[in-house]
């Protein structure tokens, strides 16, 4: 009880000194809701809680069902257009990511894609994108019509990863290429390997293109000087954060930035925005988005984020003194953000890794490939973690664990020109048939296949079905394809 009481104490003082080192008006907005309860005759119909399901309730707790309320009420401000402490909330974390304009995303750094594409990659037009882009961006050009033209990164094939994208094979695109909407690049990728967005961001502006970065995994960059710099200071048009992912806030909060000078126009991005999001936005993402912004830009968070960079180097320093483990890391040809940890053992798979991790040590990963696995080193986790961690790993390859059920498992990510024979949107609304995966090579795909994590496209729409793919859809029995 006695220890209960000593951290509920202390952690009331980092509260307070948080409180007192930087501002979260929509945090405070809510706070205030809270002490001062309405009668309720609006949604939601759980009515602060009192019609929820009692196991639910119990569950996550009374006060977060008080606190789940939409905007519009009690003086919270209104999501669009922005307005009160939502406006604020905005405005302060455009400063502090460094962006003219600031946009709350609620269905994660997905609707910021669709926004991006819904505004500038128009029917027709080209978007020149790398392969391992996510699937969102694939989605925003079904819906605009724009045709890909696809940047193979470099292959990292010992890892059987992507690795960076190349200025060169830019400026060769764009010179290959009339009616170029944009260009837009995944930074840095999945598992941390950042490309040279400043080389891209001028051979863009010399070719008059504007450019997006898909900087979902990079929300942290602009608070320390250790990890690498946001392409919202290189020269991007617009760059989306995943908060959500690793900056602290909840799951499907994110963040769509415009810098100054940018070729979009904000006011029609807040337009799109309007037209994608939902219209009963919830307070406790938003407020979430707040709080982890004033979290990151507070002297307690700078703390948790240089200790978590310590943890990775320290992490990394230790997995590559045990014999049989390998940690990908940056080489002369591309740089990295280190706190994403990719690892492989030898003699085991990724999938096997990660089973032994999970059932043997209560470990979870982020992600597991064919070949290893991905491990986020997070501003929350703490020294004992990390030092569980790497002795796990150690123990498991001191052991001898066998493979033999993975090694012919299915296979992970494709590392394929995908072969477009077909506009996308067009074959996703063409008429399309369901046949069984067998029959299905040479035939016109008609869907998106690409499993998360990491969202990376196996098949998409237009794209000429081969051999090649099918180890790759290995749980799929039948695909979509159009008809003949
Ligand atoms: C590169 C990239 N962009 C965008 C997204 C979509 O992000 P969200 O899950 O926030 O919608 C992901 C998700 O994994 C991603 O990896």
């Amino acid at each position: 009880m006695l220890k209960v009481k000593t951290k509920t104490r202390k952690f009331r003082k980092i509260a307070d000194d948080i409180r007192s080192d930087v501002k979260a008006p929509l945090v405070e907005a809510l706070e205030k809701f809270y002490k001062n309860p309405m009668m309720q005759f609006h949604i939601p119909g759980h009515t602060a809680g009192r019609a929820s399901y009692r196991p639910f309730k119990k569950l996550i707790g009374s006060r977060a069902l008080l606190l789940d309320t939409t905007d519009e009420f009690d003086n919270l401000g209104t999501l669009h257009p922005a307005t009160g402490p939502i406006k604020e909330a905005q405005e302060l974390a455009a400063q502090a990511f460094g962006a003219k304009r600031t946009f709350f995303l609620l269905g994660g750094s997905t609707i910021g894609n669709l926004t991006l594409a819904m505004c500038m990659s128009k029917k027709g037009k080209k978007v020149i994108v790398n392969r391992n882009c996510h699937r969102s961006i694939l989605t925003g050009m079904i819906i605009s019509g724009a045709e890909p033209v696809w940047i193979l990164p470099e292959k990292l094939n010992e890892w059987s990863l992507w690795g960076e994208i190349e200025p060169a094979e830019i400026e060769k695109a764009l010179k290959e290429n009339d009616d170029v909407a944009m260009v837009w690049i995944t930074n840095p990728t999945y598992e941390g390997v950042v490309s040279n967005i400043k080389a891209i961001a001028n051979i863009c502006k010399k070719y008059d293109v504007p450019l997006i970065v898909d900087e979902a995994h990079g929300c942290l960059w602009n608070f320390n000087k250790k990890l690498p710099q946001s392409s919202l200071h290189l020269g991007a048009d617009a760059v989306v954060h995943s908060l959500h992912k690793t900056g602290g806030s909840m799951s499907q909060s994110s963040m769509l930035h415009i810098p100054e000078g940018s070729k979009f126009d904000p006011d029609e991005i807040e337009r799109t925005l309007q037209l994608l999001q939902t219209t009963s936005p919830s307070m406790l993402l938003m407020a979430s988005l707040d709080a982890a912004r004033a979290n990151l830009e507070s002297k307690h968070g700078k703390k948790q984020l240089n200790r978590a960079i310590q943890y990775a180097k320290y992490i990394r320093k230790r997995l590559h003194n045990i014999e049989g483990v390998h940690v990908l890391e940056a080489t002369e040809n591309f740089n990295q953000d280190i706190t994403k940890v990719f690892v492989k053992v030898d003699g085991l798979s990724g999938k096997r890794l990660e089973s032994i991790l999970e059932i043997d040590f209560d470990i979870e990963v982020e992600s597991a490939s064919d070949i290893g696995v991905l491990l986020l080193i997070n501003i929350g986790n703490t020294k004992q973690e990390i030092q569980y961690l790497v002795d796990s790993i150690e123990k498991i390859a001191h052991s001898n664990y066998s493979d033999i059920y993975y090694i012919e498992k299915r296979k992970h990510m494709p590392m394929l020109t995908p072969k477009i024979v077909m506009n996308p949107r067009e074959a996703y609304y063409g008429d399309k048939e369901t046949i069984e995966k067998e029959k299905a090579t040479g035939r016109i795909s008609a869907e998106v296949i690409a499993e998360c994590p990491p969202g990376i496209s196996i098949l998409l729409p237009g794209e000429l079905i081969t051999e090649e793919h099918l180890p790759y859809l290995n749980e799929y029995k039948y695909l979509e394809v159009i008809k003949e």
